[in-house]
């Protein structure tokens, strides 16, 4: 395998790329000529650009930078672009402005990586691409990124770095999983307590629980969100074709929210305090009427701030022995004809999935075994890929998350001197690279029915954005390279445009894991178990 030229070490990879002669030069003079509908892709070069530049780039009919939408350009669909460079010129082309968001990206990616730089003023230049051809098409229409702002709750502006991050690698989902029972991120007007109290703990479980017991800080850890800071990030994420799936967990992982209103859980004179641990908690919703008037009051906030068309609403990991003891639950299961207690858990999904759907949106749970849900939902499935294989079989939309090679809350390596992460074994740069959501001998109206995958950042170990980022990167790349390319993706190549990558890295100021860095992983990997959360 050849190295690839630095200044083609794209990432992730377009479909085709041909190397032209020579190459073009920016400067101050450089305008702009955006044709109707792609002044949102010329807004966002403008100001991804310019301030590392200094360059202008001034809007202009006999700008030299053209992007245009051209609707015969079907065959790159949503997402796919057609880039030009030559010694005099730039031509974006696509069919849709979200292809022209993409190929922005692309176009900061063939500058110098000094162009990505966020803060110090400009840099000195020389502003040059390399001329080339490139067609690029994404592989699937969801590659994914999950942030827990639950357990560990971060500012907007940091959710708008961690856009900016995975817009430069083309992922297009920030899943941000806002309710746990470790707080509650979410303003809701028709229930202020959900915040004021639910989103504060008195102190948390310092690293997973052990032999030696466990251990906690005597740290308060809080915070909200507002809505004017959650609708900004979500027009910010939309500038940069990213759209923002918001998660409300229910009816498991509720403990804060019950802190905040006992008189939803199965216990109404009970007082509850937001969870301090990690793990799985057995406090979940009641199945009273007013549980549903909440969860439906909610959700419409939720889709008034979030304009996804997916809502996100957890499902997973609740334990049913508080509605086996409970009288009041099983009268309702036995009322509503259910076998027993535990079904009330699909029952439950499949009550909020039809108000989701009466609504316009779209259901997505995680799954269980990837069939309990009905099949307006679209599934998470992330403990067994046969999940995904069930759930696609059966009709669903899946999103294929499998936890041995999509959650980036396990270390990267072996290496004793990793920081604190999800005990279990290692999952390597390489895991990440070769995990294929959609495997080629699946069927292919089974294959086609995998929208893409997403990684998982769960941060009951990561608290601080260096944290976060240290543990994301540079396996994201890996899962955008693969997401991107699918079946194309190639691990040597993937490495060669890696080495080049990390000076964008280095501009951005991520404090990545070293490539080198570790011995390989030699654990066995636990397949097909429920992953312990706690
Ligand atoms: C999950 O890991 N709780 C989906």
């Amino acid at each position: 395998m050849p190295a690839p030229r630095p200044d083609l070490a794209l990432l992730p990879r377009p479909s085709k790329v041909s190397p032209l002669g020579g190459r073009l030069t920016l400067g101050r003079d450089t305008a702009v000529r955006a044709l109707p509908g792609a002044e949102p892709a010329a807004d966002l070069l403008r100001s991804l650009v310019g301030p590392a530049t200094g360059l202008p780039l001034a809007p202009s009919p006999e700008g030299r930078i053209v992007l245009a939408l051209d609707d015969r350009l079907v065959g790159l669909g949503e997402e796919g672009y057609g880039l030009t460079v030559g010694p005099q010129a730039l031509l974006l082309r696509a069919a849709h402005p979200t292809g022209l968001l993409r190929g922005v990206q692309t176009v900061r990616q063939l500058l110098p990586a000094e162009a990505l730089l966020l803060s110090g003023g400009p840099a000195a230049g020389p502003w040059e691409l390399p001329c080339v051809e490139i067609t690029d098409v994404p592989d699937r229409p969801w590659r994914g990124a999950l942030l827990d702002v639950a357990r560990h709750f971060q500012p907007v502006g940091y959710l708008r770095r961690y856009v900016d991050l995975l817009a430069l690698h083309k992922l297009n989902v920030l899943h941000l999983h806002l309710t746990d029972d470790q707080g509650w991120r979410m303003p809701v007007d028709a229930y202020p307590r959900l915040t004021s109290v639910g989103s504060r703990r008195a102190r948390s479980q310092r690293g997973p629980s052990g032999p030696g017991g466990t251990h906690f800080d005597a740290v308060p850890h809080e915070g909200a969100y507002t809505k004017a800071e959650l609708r900004g990030l979500v027009r910010y994420a939309a500038e940069r074709g990213v759209t923002v799936v918001p998660e409300i967990e229910m009816p498991g992982h509720v403990r804060a929210a019950l802190a905040a209103h006992p008189e939803l859980g199965n216990s109404p004179g009970r007082s509850l305090e937001v969870w301090d641990r990690w793990g799985v908690c057995g406090t979940v919703l009641g199945v009273h009427e007013e549980v549903f008037d909440f969860c439906r009051t909610v959700l419409e906030e939720v889709m008034d701030v979030f304009p996804s068309p997916y809502i996100h609403i957890g499902g997973e990991e609740c334990p049913t022995t508080e509605w086996e003891n409970s009288p009041a639950a099983r009268e309702r299961a036995a009322a509503e004809g259910l076998a027993d207690p535990a079904a009330l858990h699909g029952w439950f999904l499949g009550r909020i999935g039809a108000f989701l759907v009466e609504r316009g949106r779209i259901p997505v749970g995680w799954a269980v075994s990837g069939t309990e849900l009905p099949l307006d939902f679209t599934v998470m499935t992330w403990r067994d890929p046969a999940h995904a294989l069930a759930a696609a079989r059966r009709g669903h939309r899946v999103v294929a998350a499998h936890h041995r090679a999509t959650y980036l809350d396990y270390a990267q390596s072996g290496d004793p001197s990793e920081p604190v992460a999800q005990p279990g074994a290692p999952v390597t740069l390489r895991t990440v690279h070769d995990y294929e959501p959609a495997p080629g001998e699946w069927a292919e109206d089974v294959r086609d029915r995998v929208l893409g995958t997403q990684a998982q950042l769960w941060t009951e170990y990561a608290r601080t954005p260096e944290e976060i980022e240290y543990l994301g990167f540079p396996r994201l790349c890996a899962l955008a390279d693969r997401s991107w390319s699918g079946g194309r993706g190639d691990w040597p190549g993937f490495v060669g445009r890696l080495r080049h990558h990390t000076a964008r890295l280095d501009a951005l100021g991520v404090p990545y894991h070293p490539l080198d860095a570790g011995p390989p992983a030699t654990a066995p990997a636990p397949s097909g178990t429920a992953r312990p959360h706690s």
